[in-house]
């Protein structure tokens, strides 16, 4: 199989970093994504996904065999604690091969079969990120809305939609 999502590893720290460090990437990501981006940021967050695992979730992009990214999902909390965030990065060598897409429908599946037991699956996208727009509406993510000038990055302010799929398998019985 060209495409395969796996758990991270402590030993993914060089190559994730090595993927990260690039402004392109970390363009229309939050800014907790840090840019530079070194192997001591990759541990970070190996350590957050170790001690949270209740909470987020993420899974290594491999494709043709070479790591290329990582897709996550983060749980929210209180009367929200179905829905779950999703987040994905590819490093920029790999953009326009369809990569991204193939991985948020494997995700999206594999999510909706475990345990992590999420109704609802919401991202949020810079309004003129349009591949990340494309990425999520070809895995049937619908778009709910815009909050108009919510974010700022760049220096100014951005419009950001918000696109959410939900798990009509899930629960099996009302609860
Ligand atoms: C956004 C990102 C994940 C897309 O990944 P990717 O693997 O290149 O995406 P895919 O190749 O699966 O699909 C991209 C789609 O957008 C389309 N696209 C790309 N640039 C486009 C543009 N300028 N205008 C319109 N469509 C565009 C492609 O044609 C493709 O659609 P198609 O399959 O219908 O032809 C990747 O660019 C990335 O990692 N960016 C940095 C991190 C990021 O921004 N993450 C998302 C935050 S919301």
């Amino acid at each position: 199989m060209a495409l395969q999502l796996r758990p991270p590893q402590r030993a993914d720290r060089e190559p994730l970093a090595a993927l990260a460090n690039d402004s392109r990437v970390a363009a229309y990501l939050r800014d907790r994504f840090p840019h530079p981006y070194r192997p001591e940021d990759a541990d970070q967050y190996l350590d957050y996904l170790e001690e949270y695992a209740d909470v987020a979730l993420a899974r290594i992009i491999h494709w043709q065999d070479t790591m290329v990214g990582l897709i996550s999902v983060e749980r929210s909390t209180d009367l929200y604690r179905f829905n779950g965030e999703i987040g994905y990065w590819i490093g920029s060598a790999f953009w326009g091969k369809g990569i991204t897409s193939t991985a948020l429908g494997q995700f999206c599946t594999f999510l909706f079969e475990s345990d992590f037991m999420i109704k609802r699956l919401e991202a949020t996208v810079f309004e003129q990120h349009t591949s990340s727009i494309r990425v999520l509406e070809k895995n049937g993510f619908q778009r709910e809305g815009c909050r108009t000038k919510a974010l700022y990055k760049h220096g100014r302010f951005h419009d950001e939609l918000l696109y959410a799929r939900i798990n009509p398998n899930w629960p099996k019985q009302s609860f």
